[in-house]
């Protein structure tokens, strides 16, 4: 009885020895990078947080830019961004070396190591130079009194302890190190889009604790809390654009529309508050790196049991809401003019991805492509979530999975159901 008393605080010991190493490692984690000697540019500072759409986490709905207080959601939980304006709530005070901490290292002013909500894979790996110019545009703008909310994580999810945990398992400050074997097109928009642009945040293969690979995964998983799935970019039949041609992909980056693909939920605010803003040079970069992703198939789940009666079921129901639009054999349409109206979705990847979840998303909600300078008046699509039951969209995702051509596997309302949760 005694021995196991004495063990277990041995035990006990060891754990919070273990645990305040593991906390000394990760607040420890700094260096001396110098400062850039290079002038800083506020105009550089504000096209830099575009790209890097900052204000796109650090705003609340209806809050005043950059302020913060916007619910971000985590495997864990929901986080909330902090106020980035230099107010005493915010960034007041702040230097360089401050904020380069916190970008390169995942450390507040005070040590505090960041939830990977803020995506320190990816701006661990922007440069010094780029930092300042950040700062140094942030601390110019306006403050704005906004304080921190608190986060709302489960048990302990959100505690000092538990963050060094994971990142001692998923995160290493980064430098780009840019790969001599390829040009500075390729290695310029590989900085971009693997670093500020921060495109693996979303678009990464994530395990069960929320870990990734690394800036450069680009597998593909389903956003937690959002219930859409960020397609990999590795595989063209997904959201992979190895295929695509180079002046496709720098209209779509730039329009969030090019050629029957079009940019939808989450991926329509990053077009908006992110790609859209890249100049010409930087988006041919960073079209340039994504059409040479290494190309790789997704595994495909399997699917539910083939059934013709609910595909018929589909088809009648396509017939009814879908077909005036798209078309009856899912050829889509045109205005008048002769400018594509209504998407084809014969052929459409949002049809046939390995996971149904974008498809019942964009039926269930509906949505506006991107309204960009290049696409500045994009027709609408009605929500049909308060028309169809779990029953009817199985049928109508099943038919569309397997007509046009298309041999995507069916889905049952079980499916549905799993895939409607994961967006709560
Ligand atoms: C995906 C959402 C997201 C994006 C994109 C994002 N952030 Fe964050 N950021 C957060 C969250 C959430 C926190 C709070 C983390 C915490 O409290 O542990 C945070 C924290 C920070 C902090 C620390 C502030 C403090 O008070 O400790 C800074 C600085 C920061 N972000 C700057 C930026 C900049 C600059 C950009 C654009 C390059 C950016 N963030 C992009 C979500 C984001
Ligand atoms: C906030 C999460 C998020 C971030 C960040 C993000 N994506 Fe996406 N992306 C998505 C989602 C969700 C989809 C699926 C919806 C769609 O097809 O538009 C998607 C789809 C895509 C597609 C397929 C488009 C099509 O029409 O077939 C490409 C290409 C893409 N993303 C590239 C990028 C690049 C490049 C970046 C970084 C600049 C990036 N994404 C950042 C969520 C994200
Ligand atoms: C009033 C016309 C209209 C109706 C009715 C309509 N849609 Fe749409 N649909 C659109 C428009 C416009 C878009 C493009 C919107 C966007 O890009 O966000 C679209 C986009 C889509 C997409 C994404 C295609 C892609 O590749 O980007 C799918 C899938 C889709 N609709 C399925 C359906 C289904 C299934 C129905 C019937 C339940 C339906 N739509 C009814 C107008 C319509």
């Amino acid at each position: 009885m005694k021995r196991a008393a004495v063990g277990l605080v041995l035990l006990a010991g060891l754990a919070a020895a273990a645990g305040s190493a593991l906390l000394a490692w990760q607040r420890g984690l700094q260096d001396a990078t110098p400062p850039s000697a290079a002038p800083v540019s506020l105009e550089r500072g504000a096209y830099l947080v575009a790209v890097g759409n900052c204000a796109g986490c650090h705003t609340a709905r209806g809050g005043a830019r950059l302020a913060g207080g916007r619910p971000i959601p985590t495997p864990f939980g929901i986080a909330f961004s902090p106020n980035l304006t230099p107010d005493a709530t915010g960034l007041a005070g702040w230097r360089a070396d401050d904020f380069w901490r916190a970008l390169h290292f995942g450390q507040g002013r005070d040590g505090r190591l960041l939830l990977p909500a803020h995506p320190i894979t990816n701006t661990s790996l922007v440069s010094r130079e780029d930092a300042d110019a950040l700062h140094a545009w942030l601390q110019a703008q306006a403050p704005v009194a906004a304080p921190r909310r608190e986060h709302q994580l489960r048990g302990l999810y959100g505690s000092q302890l538990a963050i060094a945990a994971w990142r001692a398992l998923y995160f290493r400050p980064g430098v780009y190190r840019p790969d001599p074997a390829r040009d500075a097109a390729w290695n310029r928009g590989a900085y971009l889009s693997q670093g500020l642009a921060h495109c693996s945040a979303c678009h990464a293969g994530r395990d069960a604790l929320g870990g990734d690979q690394g800036a450069a995964d680009f597998r593909g998983g389903l956003l937690a809390g959002l219930g859409w799935v960020a397609p990999s970019l590795h595989d063209p039949a997904e959201a992979g654009v190895q295929r695509w041609t180079p002046e496709a992909l720098q209209r779509w980056l730039r329009d969030g529309q090019a050629e029957g693909h079009s940019a939808l939920g989450p991926m329509a605010e990053v077009v908006l508050g992110s790609t859209a803003a890249l100049d010409a040079a930087d988006r041919a970069a960073m079209g340039a790196y994504l059409r040479a992703l290494p190309e790789q198939a997704v595994a495909r789940p399997e699917p539910a049991e083939p059934s013709p009666r609910r595909r018929e079921r589909g088809a009648g129901l396509y017939r009814e809401h879908c077909a005036a639009c798209h078309g009856e054999h899912g050829e889509g349409r045109h205005d008048d003019g002769g400018a594509p109206a209504y998407p084809a979705l014969a052929g459409s990847r949002i049809v046939t991805q390995a996971s149904a979840a974008n498809l019942l998303r964009v039926i269930e909600r509906g949505g506006f492509a991107p309204a960009t300078p290049g696409h500045p008046r994009p027709y609408g699509m009605p929500p049909f979530a308060g028309v169809l039951a779990p029953e009817d969209l199985a049928a109508l995702a099943s038919h569309l999975r397997q007509s046009f051509g298309h041999q995507a596997g069916e889905i049952d309302a079980v499916e549905v159901l799993r895939l409607r949760a994961a967006a709560h």
